[in-house]
């Protein structure tokens, strides 16, 4: 008899790779992936905890299986990850939804496998959450992402911004070895993967808790100079921490992509003091020319919130100002949501009228942008990586700077890098045709 899982991710690209080693422990174990609620014997949900809505989605969604659990007595159901891992969100689920099988955190996403046989064996509910991260290189991954793999070099955080539950739930930063991250990239590239992205928290602290310098760059120069053609991409950087030289060894190294993820957060020095960013409006707008004058293509991308608890209208103006002197090809903004465990949450919240207003108009103007950025690159060729086919002979990827980029072909490309000339634009998406 076949058995099937199914896995509800919620979040961040770390969520979704961790997604893959929850899917690797089930598959070592005999299941298949399904969709389909009602054909699965697992059904996990791999939460997050970094907004508000996060949140309240997962809760809904789980509750929401109370019905089948009751129909289905042998349906193993299972909540782990960022939101799990608080302080007392596993007591409050035990009681809340008592027809849970298994809570795990994400310091021990490792043992799911085993929590998942025991509960099958033992027939006891399990909640198994530990309060300090450690390295288990030994997890079966089964990729999911198509053409790209993603490759964890570090976890963790220590830079306690203070609206943010991150290094609350995911521990101090641990560095992965450089060796075993090589083998890892190695081995994806063996299995026909064309692009890696490496992932992290804060990709430019890598090796700092092992006592290294300068060991992101390094990282960086080691990767590329495997055999091959592949891209390689990276996300998160923090501006406290990137430095000239991983510049420079974007700017030298043809397959490292033209393309940085930056989160801002904000355009104001005052408001970056309280968020306990440790870098100035001045400095970041500094990076961003050093990056200019080195990689004058390259795409950067940022995150933004508005709604700071110490947010005032001018510090709002600074951060529109921001957006329009640096022009992002794309932003991820969000509205300030107070977390449990924070310093931000403590402090006098604005209202929600005023909040709403501010991400309407940051949004207005980063469309605005976007929409412009895209539109220069009408007319011109791009080198794509055909990444996922969309419909009926249609297709979509990125260029080496991340732009979206979809085309139709009457030949398969999956996997391949095609030359594309661009003849529009929406939004953030670019429309061309296959150049031959
Ligand atoms: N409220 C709103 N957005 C947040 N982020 C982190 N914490 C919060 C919060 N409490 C945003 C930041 C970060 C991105 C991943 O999520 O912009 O860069
Ligand atoms: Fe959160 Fe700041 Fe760490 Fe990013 S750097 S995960 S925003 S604490």
């Amino acid at each position: 008899m076949k058995l099937y899982y199914k896995i509800n991710t919620y979040g961040c690209q770390m969520n979704v790779h961790e997604s893959e080693k929850i899917a690797g422990q089930l598959i070592e174990r005999g299941y298949l992936p399904t969709d389909d609620d009602n054909l699965a014997d697992v059904i996990v949900f791999n939460t997050c905890c970094i907004r508000d809505n996060a949140e309240r989605r997962a809760f809904g969604n789980v509750g929401a299986l109370k019905k089948l659990k009751k129909a289905k007595k042998s349906l193993i159901i299972a909540i782990g990850g960022c939101m799990t891992q608080q302080p007392g969100v596993a007591d409050m689920l035990r009681q809340k939804f008592p027809f849970i099988d298994i809570i795990f955190g994400t310091y021990n996403l490792s043992d799911f496998g085993k929590m998942l046989d025991d509960r099958l064996k033992n027939g006891k509910k399990f909640t198994s959450l530990i309060d300090s991260y450690s390295l288990n290189e030994n997890v079966p991954i089964y990729r999911t992402s198509g053409t790209n793999a993603w490759v964890n070099i570090i976890y963790g955080c220590n830079n306690f911004c203070t609206y943010c539950i991150v290094p609350h739930v995911r521990g101090r930063e641990t560095s992965r070895d450089k060796q075993v991250i090589l083998d890892e990239i190695k081995r994806c590239l063996d299995e026909g993967y064309k692009e890696i992205t490496l992932l992290g928290q804060n990709v430019n602290s890598y090796g700092n808790d092992r006592g290294e310098t300068n060991a992101f760059a390094s990282l960086l120069a080691d990767i590329s100079k495997i055999d091959g053609k592949f891209r390689l991409r990276f996300m998160t950087s923090h501006p406290k921490d990137l430095s000239q030289d991983v510049v420079d060894i974007m700017a030298s190294t043809p397959n490292i992509c033209n393309n940085i993820h930056l989160p801002v957060q904000s355009g104001s020095t005052s408001v970056l003091k309280d968020m306990n960013r440790k870098y100035t409006r001045e400095h970041y707008l500094s990076l961003i020319d050093m990056i200019r004058s080195k990689i004058p293509n390259c795409g950067i991308t940022t995150d933004i919130m508005v709604g700071f608890p110490t947010e005032t209208e001018e510090d709002f103006l600074q951060t529109m100002s921001l957006v329009e002197q640096v022009r992002f090809l794309s932003a991820f903004t969000f509205v300030y949501s107070p977390r449990n465990l924070t310093p931000a949450a403590k402090m006098p919240q604005l209202d929600e009228c005023v909040k709403k207003d501010r991400i309407t108009r940051l949004i207005d103007l980063q469309n605005e942008i976007t929409l412009q950025e895209s539109t220069r690159c009408v007319g011109g060729v791009y080198e794509v990586l055909c990444e996922d086919k969309v419909g009926d002979n249609i297709y979509c990827g990125r260029t080496d700077e991340g732009k979206l980029v979809s085309f139709s072909s009457d030949y398969d490309l999956l996997g391949q890098f095609v030359n594309i000339r661009i003849d529009s634009a929406k939004h953030s998406a670019l429309f061309g045709k296959v150049e031959v």
